[in-house]
């Protein structure tokens, strides 16, 4: 298994260890630092991409985070459920008169908030896809993709799913078993769930079946006539019994689909009876600047799971959202999970939706991510060792290569981008080893943008300096 473990993967990291992370923090952290990290590293499972930890962290607040040695960061990362940056007042707000009004429902009562969070996110499920939605609330994101998992099945009466390659989903079986990383697939936590299907992704400038990009990076699609949709619609046809397609619509790395993608496997999942679940954990609720990141494909999914920034970046919360015609488990559970209705995780995603609308955020993570797009470009045009930008909003990727012809993947170059960006005030993720990946808040503003911008511009000119 030591072959797969060491795979690339999507939620690889930045902070797994290596000798230019230990010469980092020998830099950078003092020794109450040190002494904190070493009793983290004892009391926690050690795993990859979360313990052994990079440094502590005292404060976040707003687009920044603040560690144990004082130094400040803008999180570029955030574990996207920073939407509205760190400890946003409103969201804080909202949980405290919530926590003195009503700070618990026990199930069998409704409380006031879950019902108009389900209300609220019914209705835009419905501006979605033109149906009303029911929702059921979870903890985390991982356990809402199950209870979409679940959905599907008792919609269907089918258990497979078809899901892509690299994807991740969640920690739980049913989550590792459509994801597809072999991080969260090794060989040693067992088999997986029968029937979980995969199918290698869209991403153009990586086109698993080999068709070329043209100079500006964009799919020639006239030539590979979206063979990465056909290849969905073969393995409907072939299997003939898959339950759901479950996907993210932009892909997390990132990579977006090329024009008619998902058109074209909404069309392959209503031919072949499988239903579409959009996976918008980290890209709903504006980060791709829209709404729903499926909007900029017109596609309408059966269900749609959203999580992460849900909660405003305090409180868990997550959400499964499905078409009303959906509602056919009534008579067993797909997942009554303790904290469904909990008053409180409701307010802070009532409020967050509230921030999001009144400040108009979608449309200026759009804005602010066209920007950072176009400056982007002009950096590719600078750097060699940028093989690639590409985004949508605000989840954008700086692909990195050791040479642009054959595209080979620059890790080593990436790390030591992304530990000189570190010790420059900015903190963000790498992903696939060589992409990356910046996801700020949305409420970022343009100047907080373009100090980011430099910095990065400049750790890619020192890596091409030394
Ligand atoms: C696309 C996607 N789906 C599901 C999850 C799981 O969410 P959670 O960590 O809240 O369980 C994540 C988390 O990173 C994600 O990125």
């Amino acid at each position: 298994m030591k072959g797969q473990a060491e795979a690339p993967s999507q939620s690889e990291g930045d902070v797994n260890s290596t000798p230019l992370r230990a010469a980092w923090q020998r830099e950078h952290l003092d020794d109450a630092s040190r002494a904190l990290l070493a009793r983290d590293s004892a009391a926690f499972l050690h795993q990859s991409v979360s313990t052994p930890c990079l440094a502590p962290i005292v404060k976040a607040q707003g687009l920044y985070i603040e560690d144990m040695a004082g130094r400040r960061y803008m999180d570029f990362h955030g574990n996207n459920v920073h939407h509205l940056g760190h400890g946003h007042p409103e969201v804080i707000a909202a949980i405290k008169r919530q926590l003195d009004e009503l700070s618990f429902a026990p199930r069998r009562f409704a409380p006031l908030r879950a019902v108009e969070l389900a209300e609220v996110l019914g209705e835009r499920f419905r501006a979605l896809t033109g149906q009303q939605g029911r929702v059921l609330f979870t903890t985390g994101g991982s356990d809402a993709v199950e209870v979409a998992l679940k959905l599907a099945r008792a919609a269907t009466g089918r258990f497979k799913t078809l899901s892509f390659w690299d994807a991740f989903h969640g920690a739980g079986f049913g989550a590792s078993s459509v994801g597809g990383e072999s991080l969260f697939r090794s060989g040693r936590l067992g088999p997986m769930l029968p029937g979980s299907e995969h199918v290698a992704p869209f991403g153009c400038y990586r086109c698993a079946y080999g068709h070329p990009v043209d100079a500006a990076g964009q799919p020639r699609l006239e030539q590979c006539r979206l063979a990465c949709a056909a290849m969905v619609r073969y393995v409907l046809e072939r299997e003939g019994d898959v339950a759901a397609v479950i996907a993210e619509p932009a892909r997390a790395v990132p990579f977006i689909p090329p024009a008619g993608y998902w058109q074209a496997v909404r069309e392959a999942c209503h031919a072949h009876g499988t239903l579409l679940i959009f996976d918008e954990i980290p890209t709903g609720l504006g980060k791709t600047g829209r709404f729903f990141a499926a909007e900029h494909d017109a596609t309408a999914p059966d269900i749609v799971v959203l999580g992460k920034a849900l909660g405003g970046g305090v409180l868990p919360i997550a959400a499964c959202i499905a078409r009303d015609d959906l509602n056919v488990a009534a008579e067993f559970a797909l997942g009554h999970y303790t904290h469904e209705k909990n008053p409180v995780t409701a307010a802070a995603a009532l409020a967050t939706l509230q921030v999001i609308e009144r400040d108009g955020l979608v449309d200026h993570a759009a804005r602010i991510g066209a920007h950072a797009l176009g400056r982007l470009h002009d950096m590719k045009q600078r750097h060699r060792l940028i093989g690639d930008v590409r985004g949508r909003g605000l989840l954008l990727g700086i692909e990195l290569v050791e040479d642009r012809g054959a595209k080979t993947a620059a890790r080593a170059a990436a790390e030591r981008v992304l530990y000189r960006a570190l010790s420059a005030g900015l903190s963000f993720k790498t992903t696939m080893g060589n992409v990356l990946t910046l996801t700020p808040p949305l409420n970022l503003s343009l100047a907080q943008m373009d100090a980011a911008l430099d910095i990065l511009d400049e750790a890619l000119a020192e890596e091409a300096r030394n």
